[in-house]
């Protein structure tokens, strides 16, 4: 049975992620931390050179998730966001998260959580980065709205 608990610790990224308001999660298999992450709301960032955007009222962005190594591939990470989205649904319509185009994994629980595909992240020729629509013109006009990144043609 998965259990999911919101956590407040006091190391000092955490301290500094909570007064921003995020709000972190670990799952629990019994007694056993199997998985974490962080439902971030207000100025945010994500990637290398990060970016940073603001999660507007309503909004929650789901990041910097984990599973253990001895306890993937049992479905814990898609149960992990979903608990998210049950515990925030009285404050947040709208939920992003974000994952490497590599990481399938990641892509595999997201979409077993029932997330849809908004848009890809793509470098520029002319530099940054921009959205390229990836099955609804309007979720990525909302992911680029969310990110401050324009939405462009492939
Ligand atoms: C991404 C991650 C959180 C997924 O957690 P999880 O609880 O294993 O998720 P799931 O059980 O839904 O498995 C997802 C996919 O992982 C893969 N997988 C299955 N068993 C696995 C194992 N033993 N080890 C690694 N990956 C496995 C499969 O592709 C699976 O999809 P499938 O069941 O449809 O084939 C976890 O792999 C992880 O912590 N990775 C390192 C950190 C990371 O990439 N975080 C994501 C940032 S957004």
């Amino acid at each position: 049975m998965l259990r999911v608990d919101a956590v407040f610790a006091r190391a000092a990224e955490i301290a500094a992620r909570v007064e921003t308001v995020h709000r972190p999660y670990v799952a629990w298999i019994g007694a056993t931390p199997v998985a974490y992450g962080w439902s971030a709301a207000g100025r945010t960032r994500f990637g290398l050179p990060p970016v940073s955007f603001s999660v507007p009222p309503g909004d929650r962005y789901l990041m910097d998730f984990a599973a253990l190594p001895a306890w993937r591939g049992r479905g814990i990470y898609p149960g992990l966001l979903q608990a998210i989205l049950e515990a925030e649904a009285t404050d947040a319509a709208r939920f992003w998260v974000l994952h490497h185009r590599g990481n399938v994994a990641s892509a595999r629980g997201i979409e077993k959580a029932g997330f849809k595909l908004a848009a890809e992240i793509w470098f520029l020729d002319e530099g940054g980065l921009g959205l390229v629509d990836a099955g609804s013109e309007e979720r990525a006009r909302e992911g680029g709205g969310l990110l401050g990144l324009p939405v462009v043609e492939k």
